[in-house]
């Protein structure tokens, strides 16, 4: 195994991650020294900016940003002529004496920047200055275009919270690998985390709970460091700004009509009102009603929320979760079989539909989308909505066919809650399941069952940290790095060729780059080396 690994290490490469689509090396190298200036293009600053803050930390060099660039310079440009490379591709030319960086859109000059700070040494992501360093990149010309718009990752702090600091710094990790959705799961059964100016009692009674104190299970299992909490809609406001100038967007969930234990906790009015001992097809769930009652003042509830949550979310996409919706309840609630009753429904699973179906309208007259898990797609949905597909892969199929856009989201290739290894003893408590880093970097989003035209409708793919069994930073950092760096190329590159032990070669050079960045990652152990992972299941 030692050989291997120091074969890796040996291996010429430009070690980045995700794979650009063309790397050609040239002769020479480039040194950026302090009398190296930033030119950008009038109207652009910020990015110039962007890449002074990148490099000034651990160079300590001041970098003038200036509009006339040329020799000597680091050039940002954008250019109209090269409309092929998308919204989000980029030229990066290093010569001997200059570098340009060159996109059609502001985003690819950032993702060229992302890949000018890879070819850097990894003490370019250090926070503070290092010394004895030359900051030489080689000369290359790369020519850049992504595979997938949509490269994202969940974050679940509903189960357990997580500072805003750690939220900006998981934001510069994604941003590191081109991922650019930030999926935001803010609500659950266990915690509310925004703050809503209408209700404030959602974050006043249900914020200070979470997993750990809700469910026996985890109680044992999983015993919370941090004291909950929630998120001010300034501290929203920031993020999602501190998201937006790492081209970023933030896609929020506020789940219902299940996983409302939360929100129910604070206003019991919004719940059915029944003591239920028992149920939810959630394994967080340990009883109680955890479902909206179908009122019209229950729907007139969570409009305001989401009323309040976009005007903190420019996202086109607004998250309303959709899945595990226990039914009991209803079957109990006079007032919701009395609805059923009188709009025709012949059963429970059509009234959830219904209930989606008032999100959705709701969030399409404000010109937004609704997305949601592949349980919204059982009732029809509204043509503007978007499905992620997490009870495998056939969700994303029935949605693509149907003509709706898809995130695949499927639990065996992207749940990143689950162990990373078939020995669970040797890892830290997770909730079950395994995802090896060679199955994640194998995973081919767009279902073969899809036709050309249908897998136009498949956004990307999205990697998920549940939360449930995840109480810190460091075990979030633990579980989503390197998995992540895998799912990144996943979502980035082209996937002809794909080859596990090329990205390891990639891959282990890179791990410099999370240290660097005092990322808590996995290291990777014997048998994540192998072409396939090991078999079994924890
Ligand atoms: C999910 O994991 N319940 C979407």
């Amino acid at each position: 195994m030692l050989a291997i690994l120091a074969a890796l290490q040996t291996a010429p490469t430009l070690s980045l991650i995700p794979k650009p689509q063309s790397v050609v090396v040239d002769p020479g190298r480039f040194e950026i020294t302090k009398d190296c200036r930033i030119s950008v293009p009038s109207g652009q600053e910020a990015l110039g900016k962007r890449l002074q803050d990148y490099l000034r930390p651990a160079t300590g060099f001041k970098f003038n940003v200036a509009r006339s660039g040329g020799a000597g310079a680091i050039n940002l440009r954008l250019d109209s002529h090269l409309k092929e490379l998308g919204p989000e591709g980029y030229r990066l030319q290093v010569k001997d004496d200059r570098i340009d960086i060159a996109a059609y859109q502001p985003a690819g000059i950032f993702y060229g920047i992302q890949t000018l700070r890879e070819l850097l040494p990894p003490e370019i992501l250090r926070p503070s200055q290092v010394s004895g360093v030359a900051w030489v990149l080689p000369c290359v010309h790369i020519s850049d275009v992504p595979r997938f718009a949509w490269r994202g990752a969940l974050m679940d702090v509903a189960r357990h919270f997580e500072q805003k600091s750690f939220v900006e710094k998981f934001l510069d990790e994604m941003a590191l690998h081109k991922l650019n959705k930030f999926h935001w799961h803010l609500t659950d059964d266990n915690g509310w985390r925004v703050e809503i100016k209408h209700f404030p009692l959602l974050t006043k009674l249900s914020s200070n709970t979470d997993f750990s104190q809700m469910n026996p299970r985890g109680a044992t299992r999983s015993i919370s460091v941090l004291p909950g909490g929630y998120y001010t809609q300034e501290d929203i406001r920031e993020i999602v700004r501190y998201a937006q100038d790492r081209f970023i967007t933030v896609v929020p969930e506020i789940e219902m009509p299940g996983h409302a234990m939360a929100a129910i906790k604070a206003y019991p009015d919004l719940g059915n009102k029944l003591e239920i001992a028992a149920g939810g097809g959630d394994p967080s769930f340990v009883g109680g009603d955890n479902v909206y009652n179908v009122d019209d003042s229950t729907v007139s509830f969570l409009q305001t929320v989401l009323t309040e949550i976009m005007d903190l979310f420019p996202s086109p996409y607004i998250h309303v979760g959709g899945d595990e919706v226990w039914k009991e309840p209803w079957k109990h609630n006079p007032q919701a079989q009395q609805r059923m009753k009188t709009l025709g429904l012949k059963n429970e699973d059509e009234l959830e539909s219904w209930f989606i179906k008032q999100m959705d309208a709701f969030l399409t007259s404000k010109g937004r989308h609704l997305i949601g898990w592949d349980e919204i797609l059982e009732g029809g949905l509204a043509p503007g909505a978007a499905v992620m597909s997490w009870r495998g892969i056939d969700g994303g199929i029935a949605a693509a066919k149907s003509g709706h856009d898809v995130v695949m989201a499927p639990t065996d290739w992207t749940y990143f809650d689950y162990y990373q290894s078939n020995d669970p003893k040797s890892e830290p408590l997770a909730i079950g399941g395994y995802v090896p880093i060679q199955k994640i970097y194998g995973y081919e989003p767009v279902p073969s069952a899809l036709t050309p035209e249908e897998a136009k409708h498949v956004l990307g793919v999205q990697g998920q940290l549940w939360s449930e069994y995840i109480s810190s930073p460091q075990h979030m950092e633990y579980m989503a790095w390197p998995r992540l760096c895998a799912l990144s190329e996943v979502g980035w590159s082209q996937p002809q060729g794909r080859n596990y032990q090329e990205f390891l070669s990639r891959l282990l050079p890179h791990l410099d780059r999370l240290r660097a960045m005092d990322v808590a990652f996995r290291e990777l152990r014997p048998a994540d080396l192998l072409p396939e992972a090991p078999a079994g299941k924890p």
